[in-house]
């Protein structure tokens, strides 16, 4: 009872015990292993891209871009696997972000070639009309300061060599920042895809006119940009002449849905044709019937 009627030694102890929960509940799990856990598949960034990730932050790309997926369908849906805690173990500090101005980035690795990322930072604009993210093709002029890399490196911990910092010598920000991007989201599993339709499946809306036309908007919106507007070819090649993958001659209806419902992977082989890789996968976004309606659309370029 007593002890109430000490005010200071009840103070002590309530002080005493207060501190006992939070060493137990705070300060042990900092230092366990278990509350930091990192993925097996996650390798830490190598010199190039580490000076692309302090590009990425000198820029405020995180203004408009978070690297974070949250496990909601919609989200699910449109970026990709959800974030795990285990994928960022190398990230000193967290780029998670708070905007989405733009898109998520966090499974933006591998989802486009270099040379679209070239082409898009250089001008956005070009690949997306009415695009608001501002042209970076300035980054290409500034050069990598390879002693600040180094420091930064052992600040962090970063295993590296003497050549891994050598070879930073005669690459631009641009070079960084890309390898940064590529690198995203890449220690994550894809899901293995069921395939949308069986191997010789013939096109249902061959000469469809509606399906035609419902195809072409979505070219518009989504192919144009690496196609270009008449299909003649840009970054992507011609889709109107009787070539296909390199080698003249007609391609099955199938083959067709399935570039670009699964996009191209390098010396991926498609009726003996050998892809170069760089085209996305758009099976996920799109769903039979809109990939049908775009091969319909693509076949009616061929015939005029
Ligand atoms: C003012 C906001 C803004 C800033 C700052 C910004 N972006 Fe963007 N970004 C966008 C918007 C909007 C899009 C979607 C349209 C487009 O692709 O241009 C986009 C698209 C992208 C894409 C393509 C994403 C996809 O899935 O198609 C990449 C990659 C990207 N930005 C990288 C960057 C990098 C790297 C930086 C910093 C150097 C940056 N952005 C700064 C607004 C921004
Ligand atoms: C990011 C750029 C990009 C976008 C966007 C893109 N493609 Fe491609 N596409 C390519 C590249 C690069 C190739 C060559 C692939 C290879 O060699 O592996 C290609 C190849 C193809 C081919 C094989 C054509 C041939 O002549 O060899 C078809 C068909 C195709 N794309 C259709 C589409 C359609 C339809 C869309 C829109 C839904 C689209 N592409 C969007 C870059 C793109």
């Amino acid at each position: 009872m007593s002890i109430y009627k000490k005010p200071i030694v009840l103070t002590v102890l309530i002080t005493v015990v207060i501190l006992i929960g939070t060493v137990v509940m705070m300060v042990f799990p900092l230092f366990s292993s278990e509350t930091q856990p990192k993925m097996a598949s996650l390798k830490p960034y190598t010199a190039l891209q580490l000076a692309g990730r302090d590009v990425y932050i000198e820029n405020g790309c995180y203004y408009c871009h978070s690297q974070m997926i949250r496990p909601l369908k919609a989200e699910v849906m449109r970026y990709g696997e959800y974030s795990k805690a285990g994928e960022f173990a190398y990230d000193q500090p967290f780029l998670w972000g708070s905007k989405r101005k733009g898109p998520d980035l966090a499974r933006i690795g591998g989802k486009y070639s270099d040379k679209w990322h070239y082409k898009h930072m250089t001008d956005p604009r070009k690949l997306f009309q009415g695009s608001n993210m501002p042209a970076y093709g300035w980054l290409a002029e500034q050069t990598i300061n390879a002693k600040d890399m180094e420091n930064s490196m052992k600040a962090l911990g970063f295993p590296y060599t003497k050549d891994d910092i050598e070879a930073l010598k005669d690459k631009s920000k641009l070079d960084a920042v890309i390898a940064y991007l590529q690198c995203l989201g890449t220690s994550v599993d894809k899901k293995p895809k069921q395939p949308l339709i069986a191997a010789g499946d013939k096109n249902p809306l061959l000469a469809d006119a509606k399906a035609i036309e419902e195809g072409k908007k979505v070219y518009e919106m989504n192919c144009a940009a690496c196609h270009g507007i008449d299909a003649k070819g840009d970054v992507g090649p011609d889709l109107t002449d009787n070539e296909w993958l390199y080698v003249p001659g007609p391609i099955q209806d199938d083959t067709l849905f399935s570039i670009i419902a699964d996009g191209t992977k390098k010396d991926q082989e498609f009726e003996h044709r050998k892809a170069k890789g760089g085209m996305p996968s758009w099976g996920e976004f799109f769903g039979k019937k809109k990939i049908w309606s775009v091969v319909s659309y693509i076949r009616s370029l061929e015939s005029k």
